[in-house]
């Protein structure tokens, strides 16, 4: 058999109407008519070439989250494919087996654009981990989790920073679905696509979930635990047991952080236990092995801001400063290894700090070692609060000017946001 050199893909974008709500027909924005997009898998080492065309009636642009991508097919903000007109992004795929997603980074428009529907999983394999032997096929199952706030017609309503009205949950598009599952292992790659809502994950009965992947590619090895904490941007692969559970079994995936009216967003799906069936699958006690960490060079700081709730003001900054598409924050030398120190400063919001191009470590949280949870490649990251965190990563791929910021969307879109220059 000829083996082709690359993969290919072909996208179109489009303004469609469906049911997500019983009953109820709802515009969203899609990427091939679906909502979430279709998942793309590629395999790591292979290039695939993916085709957007905009049916819209706006510029848009597609950034691949969690790649590293040359910036001319990183979907800059201002790198926009105008109404009618098509670009060809070229993926490499150069790094480990990962969870990506690809959005909307229109500037201006992705916080939009990303709620409206602009938003689908990219899942990057590669022969590691396939020669693990973990739950594959139909038991290795994407979960793209959202939030939205609809109209009693049932149509979306996007307002800025509105996180109290969105208080319907949606799983893969549905709005709290259940899943029959077979009494055996599963793999679930999950997304948290919202613009502003943080899930933390509990099963109903109290038991653990065992987390093999975070953003960038699999842990060194697997993390039980009886929580998953994901902010927006973030994922998370994980295994669940289903055959300690007796047949006929109803396990809530719940999540335990409001605001909201509890049994709305504390509700997410449930899994309906079936039989016991065959499984030859397992769950190896070393799943990959990270790089070794290179002495970082160059140490920055970071403060992420925002004007309280009620202050009268409505926007977000870094280091002081609100997002200008003309300016360079951060100048980066090629090949250096940096630590970059990041706090939330806001007193009451929540925040998160996402970069481009790099895959980053979390090296401490408020001077504490981090959760086995967070031990893998990251690129984004959640900070409560007052927290601070240290993150390394190497600049020693691609040039050029990629931005930084909030991944709650809404505030990016408020300014929270910067660009740094690899030279
Ligand atoms: Cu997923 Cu610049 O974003
Ligand atoms: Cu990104
Ligand atoms: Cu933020």
């Amino acid at each position: 058999r000829r083996t082709r050199s690359a993969d290919h893909y072909a996208v179109a974008m489009s303004r469609t109407s469906l049911e997500i709500l019983p009953g109820q027909r709802t515009e969203v924005l899609t990427y091939n008519g679906s909502f979430p997009g279709p998942t793309i898998r590629a395999r790591s080492g292979r290039t695939a070439v993916v085709r957007q065309m905009n049916l819209l009636d706006m510029p848009t642009s597609v950034h691949l989250h969690g790649a590293n991508n040359p910036v001319e097919s990183d979907g800059g903000m201002m790198d926009t494919i105008a109404p009618g007109r098509s670009k060809t992004y070229v993926y490499a795929n150069r790094q480990p087996g990962a969870t990506l997603w690809t959005h909307d980074h229109a500037h201006h428009m992705e916080s939009e654009h990303v709620y409206r529907g602009l938003s689908g999983l990219y899942l990057l394999g590669d022969e590691e981990e396939d020669a693990l032997g973990l739950p594959s096929g139909r038991y290795e199952v994407p979960l793209v989790l959202r939030d939205a706030h609809f109209d009693a017609s049932g149509a979306m309503v996007y307002t800025m920073d509105d996180a109290e009205n969105r208080t319907t949950i949606l799983v893969n598009g549905r709005p709290w679905p259940y899943m029959k599952v077979e009494g055996r292992k599963y793999r679930f790659r999950m997304l948290n696509s919202s613009n502003l809502r943080i899930f933390i994950l509990a099963l109903s009965d109290g038991s653990q979930v065992t987390q093999i992947g975070a953003d960038g590619g699999l842990l060194p090895a697997p993390a039980p635990t009886p929580v998953l904490v994901l902010s927006p941007g973030e994922r998370a692969d994980f295994v669940i047991d289903f055959s300690r559970y007796a047949p006929g079994t109803q396990l809530e995936l719940a999540n335990m952080l409001g605001p909201g009216p509890a049994d709305l967003v504390g509700r997410i799906m449930r899994f309906d236990v079936g039989e016991r069936t065959p499984d030859d699958s397992r769950v190896p006690d070393v799943l990959t092995t990270l790089p070794a960490l290179p002495k970082p060079t160059v140490e920055r700081t970071f403060e992420l801001q925002m004007d309280e709730p009620g202050s009268g003001g409505h926007q977000a900054y870094i280091n002081g400063r609100t997002f200008d598409a003309n300016r360079i924050d951060t100048e980066i030398k090629w090949g250096t290894t940096e630590v970059w120190t990041v706090t939330n400063a806001s007193v009451t919001v929540p925040h998160n700090f996402h970069t481009h191009l790099v895959q980053f470590r979390i090296l401490e949280r408020d001077g504490q070692p981090v959760y086995p949870a967070e031990a893998g490649l990251k690129d984004t990251v959640l900070l409560f609060p007052g927290q601070t965190v240290k993150l390394q990563m190497t600049f020693d791929t691609h040039r050029g000017v990629y931005p930084y910021h909030c991944h709650m969307i809404d505030h990016s879109a408020m300014g929270m946001m910067a660009q740094m220059k690899i030279v």
